[in-house]
């Protein structure tokens, strides 16, 4: 009989040091009682495919993936799911003996923080998306499965946002705009900003007239103090602005389930992160 080895997972990125993704699993970890190994791995875009099958080849188990290299990690799995397949990322891979899988979790975990944890009935509902990047690409198909009264992607660059439209319409309909043209829009049920201004220190007018009293924003961005928007949002009156902390966790506790079998507790898991979501 050999040696029991512990089960190896990770994240890999580029910067990746100030990834939560560590914490938050071994807390799943602990509290599911799941022996398990979770690692940082900084890894640079030229040197993925390499680490990729370095980390399987030492008895990795599973992975997270994250910025720069949702997109490129796709191009090198063995098989995607179709959520991976239409977001064009994966966030989540597992190893098995026969071959290397990618999922993409960050959806579901938008999804069951908006309805689980903030009680949202997305039914019926009026969404407008901020952005039409790869933050994006993540979540329209999940949301159009929600089927809200409508969605419509309002971005800077117009064709970014024609082009997800076209990529999406046969999960429901969704319409594009200029982000400027969102300001004469009627109020929206939800707004969430998928765009990378905020993280990159710059403010665009975000469109004002979507917000009424009853708006939901919720920013996909979060920190330890009000992201950009979401201090804009609260500005504006709206009912609640709120910051992706639940998503981060929520896709966080998806990728252990599908690597572990067992669901963790959020909540408790928040919670604990000190973080007032
Ligand atoms: P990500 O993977 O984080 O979505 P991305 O693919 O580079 O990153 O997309 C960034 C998104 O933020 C885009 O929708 C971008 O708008 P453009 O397509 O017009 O570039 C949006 N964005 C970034 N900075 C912005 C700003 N200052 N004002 C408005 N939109 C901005």
């Amino acid at each position: 009989m050999g040696a029991s080895v512990i089960d190896r997972y990770g994240v890999m990125g580029y910067p990746v040091s100030h990834s939560r993704s560590p914490v938050i699993h071994r807390l799943f970890a602990l509290q599911t009682g799941q022996n398990l190994l979770y690692e940082l791995l900084q890894v640079t875009p030229d040197n993925l495919a390499k680490a990729l099958q370095q980390f399987r080849r030492t008895g990795g188990k599973g992975l997270n993936i994250t910025v720069p290299h949702k997109g490129e990690i796709a191009r090198l799995v063995d098989r995607l799911s179709e959520r991976a397949s239409a977001a064009g990322a994966v966030n989540t891979v597992v190893f098995s003996d026969d071959e290397v899988f990618g999922e993409n979790t960050d959806g579901v975990g938008l999804l069951r923080d908006l309805t689980a944890n903030l009680g949202l009935n997305l039914q019926n509902a009026k969404i407008l998306i901020l952005g039409a990047g790869g933050a994006t690409r993540g979540i329209v198909a999940p949301l159009l499965e929600a089927r809200p009264a409508s969605l419509v992607i309002a971005n800077r660059t117009l064709s970014r946002a024609s082009a997800l439209v076209s990529r999406f319409a046969a999960f429901g309909t969704v319409t594009a705009c200029r982000f400027d043209d969102a300001r004469t829009l009627s109020a929206f049920d939800l707004v969430i900003n998928a765009t990378s201004a905020g993280l990159k220190g710059e403010n665009p007018p975000y469109p004002e007239g979507a917000i009424a009293e009853h708006t939901i924003c919720y920013d996909l961005s979060y920190g330890l103090t009000p992201t950009p928007f979401s201090s804009w949002a609260a500005d504006q009156n709206a009912a609640r602005s709120v910051m992706g902390w639940g998503m981060l966790v929520e896709q966080a506790a998806e990728s252990f389930y599908i690597w572990r079998g067992v669901r963790p507790d959020t909540a408790a898991v928040l919670k604990q992160l000190a973080i007032n979501a």
